[in-house]
């Protein structure tokens, strides 16, 4: 059992953002097979279809995406959501975007009678025209709309933040300053992958995200940084697909983990991950809080 922003969890192992939070059936059927938590698919202002096809592609050491966050919008989504609440057995988080703070707590208190146990602002998809990263990489932005979602709500907020930017950590500051309750980091790479045979880039957006295993390294840096400089948790999130890899991303400073890609490859892995954790911890005598931002302390 792990405390995190007020809420009690089984395991430190949740459901990151993603089509497995499309539904309120999904998300059941994650936290049953063992997630502590679950997060759902990020909710706008208005319904939206998403890029072009394709959007989706498989690499081998990770997926290259462009959805461009399609989702119902928040009035056909609550339905989704009090599924979710009702029968999920875990918390249950709603990930929400806007384009600036006003439609940030639209979607926030249009959400709210769903009971939703926290809020992740997602202030940073690397590749939806006026919604993501554009307000990621703003300190100001994501400081304004952080602290307009804390005020309408007294449930916790988390933010999560693009690596796509210069300094991380002065993103994450300002997420803090706003109010944050926690730090969820990463979202996915930037990245592009192009057909030799024909010289189209493979994905209708052209460029999207990168995330999965080849992310991890990149990702674990951005928690380590970021549990350097701040006072709120952060829960990790990047390429986390077995046990080893959320102990390392809890030794760069992640209070829990989020997983996303690697539940492709099979839903066991919330059970793998977190049996895996509490098997290690027991073999080294160790509790979480000994773990929690170890390599900060080994320097
Ligand atoms: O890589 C991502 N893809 N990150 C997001 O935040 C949204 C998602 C999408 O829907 O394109």
């Amino acid at each position: 059992m792990i405390e995190i922003t007020g809420l009690r969890l089984r395991n430190p192992a949740m459901l990151a953002a993603g089509i497995m939070g499309t539904t309120g059936a999904s998300l059941i059927r994650v936290a049953k097979e063992g997630a502590g938590a679950v997060v759902t698919k990020s909710i706008g202002p208005h319904p939206k279809e998403g890029h072009k096809n394709p959007g989706m592609i498989n690499l081998g050491y990770g997926f290259l995406n462009a959805m461009g966050l399609p989702n119902p919008s928040y009035p056909d989504f609550s339905y989704e959501l009090a599924v979710a609440k009702k029968d999920a057995g875990v918390p249950v988080i709603a990930s929400i975007f806007g384009g600036n703070a006003e439609e940030f707590t639209t979607v926030a208190e249009g959400l709210a009678d769903a009971e939703p146990d926290a809020f992740e602002l997602n202030v940073s998809c690397p590749h939806a025209q006026g919604y993501g990263a554009s307000i990621g990489c703003d300190a100001c932005a994501v400081e304004g709309i952080t602290a307009a979602v804390s005020d309408m709500t007294d449930l916790p907020v988390w933010v999560k933040l693009t690596p796509n930017v210069t300094d991380i950590v002065s993103i994450g500051e300002a997420a803090q300053r706003g109010g944050a309750d926690a730090i969820v980091a990463i979202n996915t790479v930037r990245g592009m992958v192009i057909d030799i045979h024909s010289g189209y880039p493979v994905l209708g957006n052209v460029f999207g995200g990168l995330s999965g295993e080849a992310v991890k390294p990149v990702a674990i840096k951005c928690v380590y940084d970021l549990h350097s400089a701040l006072e709120i948790p952060i829960i990790g999130v990047g390429g986390i697909s077995g046990w080893e890899d959320a102990v390392e991303m809890m030794m760069a400073g992640a209070s829990a983990v989020q997983i996303g890609s690697a539940v492709y490859d099979g839903m066991d892995v919330f059970r793998n991950v977190a049996d895996g954790i509490e098997s290690f911890m027991l073999q080294k005598g160790w509790s979480p809080g000994d773990i929690v931002g170890l390599a900060h302390r080994r320097e």
